[in-house]
C-alpha cells in the first residue's frame, strides 16, 4: 500500500497493511488487530510532519476522526473541541468565519488537529498552549480515555508530553481550546506583520485581518506541499548560550538572535543559509530558495534516505562553520 498520498513530503514508501478509521471503535479494533497479530503501528494525522525513510512491516492507522463541537463559557468566552482528523487550517478558518478569536496567527499551518498538541504548533507570534484547554487520548496500554490538561502537557518550544515521556503511548483523538468571542487580543507584533497589514492598507486589523496577513506571508516564502512535497521547518531553531552566541557575534557580526535570559535561540534559516545551502539541490532534494529551513522533494521523486541524507549534510556543515548542532523537527520513521 503506497504512503505517497499520505505524507507531504510525497515519499513513496509502502505499508505492508493500511486503515483508515473514522470512529473510536474502529481504532481499538485496529490497535487489537496489530496486537494479535504482533504488528508494529504507525499512526498517521495529516503527515505533514514525518520522513518515511523506509518500507513500513506494519499497520499504518489513519486518524479520521471528524466533528466540531462548541459549548459557550462565558459573555466572551467559547469552548471548542474539534476531533483529531481535522484539518487544521480548516479548523481556523471555521474559526474565523465564527468570529472567535485565538487561532488566526496559526493559519496555513499544515497538518490535523489531533497533531497540533504534539509539537505545540506555533507561528508568528502564537502557540497553540495559548487557547489549549485539554486533549483526550487513548491509553494504548489500556485502551483507556485520558485527558490531558495544559499543565500536564508540558508545552515547550515544539515540544510536548507527547514527544518525551508520552511518546509512543497515546493517540490523541480530540483537542479543546478556549477561543474569544469578543474581546479579541490581536497580535501583530511578529516579524512582518505589520509590515503586511501596511501593505493592505489595514490599520485597525481584525483576527480576520491578521489571519490574512499570515496566509500571504506564509504564501510568500513557504512551498504549497500540494505543489513541492516539504514537511515545513525541517529543524527546530536552536538555543545556545549566551557567552557562545557573544563569540560567534565576533566573527559574524549579521547573526541574528532571540535572546531569553542566559541563552539565545538563533533563526536555523540563517545559519543554514550562511552555509551555501538556500536553493541548492543535491539529486531530487533541495533546500527551498525562499527558506533555507524547508527542504523540499525538488523533483517529487526524493526518497526518504535522500532527504535525510541531505538533511545530515546540513547539520555537518552548520557544525563546522558555527560549532552548534542542529536538531531534527520532522519525525523520522
Ligand atoms: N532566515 C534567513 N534565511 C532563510 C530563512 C530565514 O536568514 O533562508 C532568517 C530570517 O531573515 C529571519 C529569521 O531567519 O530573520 C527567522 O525567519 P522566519 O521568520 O522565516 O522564521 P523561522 O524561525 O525560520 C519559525 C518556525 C516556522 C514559523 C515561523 C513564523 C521553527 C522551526 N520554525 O521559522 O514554523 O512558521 O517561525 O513564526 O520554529 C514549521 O514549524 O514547520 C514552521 C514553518
Amino acid at each position: 500500500f503506497s504512503l505517497k498520498p499520505y505524507n507531504t513530503f510525497g515519499v513513496d514508501v509502502k505499508a505492508k497493511y493500511f486503515i483508515e478509521i473514522t470512529t473510536i471503535e474502529e481504532l481499538k479494533e485496529a490497535i487489537c488487530y496489530s496486537k494479535n497479530h504482533n504488528l508494529k503501528i504507525l499512526f498517521l494525522g495529516g503527515g505533514s510532519n514525518i520522513l518515511l525513510t523506509k518500507n513500513f512491516e506494519g499497520l499504518v492507522i489513519k486518524l479520521s476522526l471528524k466533528g466540531i463541537e462548541e459549548k459557550d463559557l462565558s459573555e466572551n468566552k467559547v469552548l471548542v473541541t474539534a476531533k483529531a482528523g481535522e484539518n487544521w487550517h480548516e479548523f481556523v478558518m471555521y474559526s474565523l468565519e465564527k468570529n472567535y478569536g485565538g487561532l488566526e496567527n496559526l493559519s496555513l499551518i499544515p497538518g490535523n488537529v489531533g497533531t497540533s498538541p504534539m509539537q505545540n504548533i506555533g507561528a508568528y507570534g502564537a502557540e497553540i498552549k495559548d487557547t489549549f484547554v485539554n486533549c483526550t487520548v487513548l491509553d494504548l496500554e489500556n485502551l483507556e480515555l485520558k485527558s490531558f490538561n495544559l499543565e500536564q502537557c508540558h508545552f515547550g518550544y515544539r515540544d510536548s508530553i507527547f514527544k518525551q515521556e508520552g511518546k509512543g503511548k497515546y493517540v490523541i483523538l480530540e483537542v479543546s481550546f478556549t477561543l474569544t468571542k469578543k474581546d479579541h487580543h490581536i497580535k501583530t507584533e511578529y516579524g512582518a506583520i505589520k509590515t503586511e497589514l501596511d501593505h493592505l492598507g489595514i490599520t485597525n486589523p481584525t483576527i480576520q485581518d491578521v489571519s490574512r496577513a499570515v496566509i500571504n506571508i506564509r504564501q510568500s516564502k513557504l512551498p504549497d506541499p500540494k505543489v513541492i512535497g516539504n514537511a515545513g521547518s525541517f529543524f527546530k531553531n536552536p538555543t545556545i548560550p549566551l557567552t557562545q552566541f557573544e563569540e560567534l557575534k565576533l566573527k559574524f557580526e549579521n547573526i541574528p538572535g532571540y535572546p531569553n535570559g542566559k541563552v539565545v535561540k538563533v533563526p536555523a534559516g540563517w545559519l543554514i543559509e550562511q552555509c551555501g545551502w538556500k536553493g541548492k539541490q543535491i539529486g531530487n532534494t533541495a533546500s527551498h530558495q525562499l527558506q533555507a529551513l524547508v527542504i523540499v522533494n525538488a523533483t517529487g521523486n526524493a526518497t526518504g534516505k535522500e532527504i535525510y541524507d541531505f538533511s545530515t549534510e546540513i547539520i555537518n556543515s552548520v557544525q563546522k562553520k558555527f560549532g552548534i548542532e542542529l536538531e531534527r523537527e520532522v519525525n523520522i520513521i
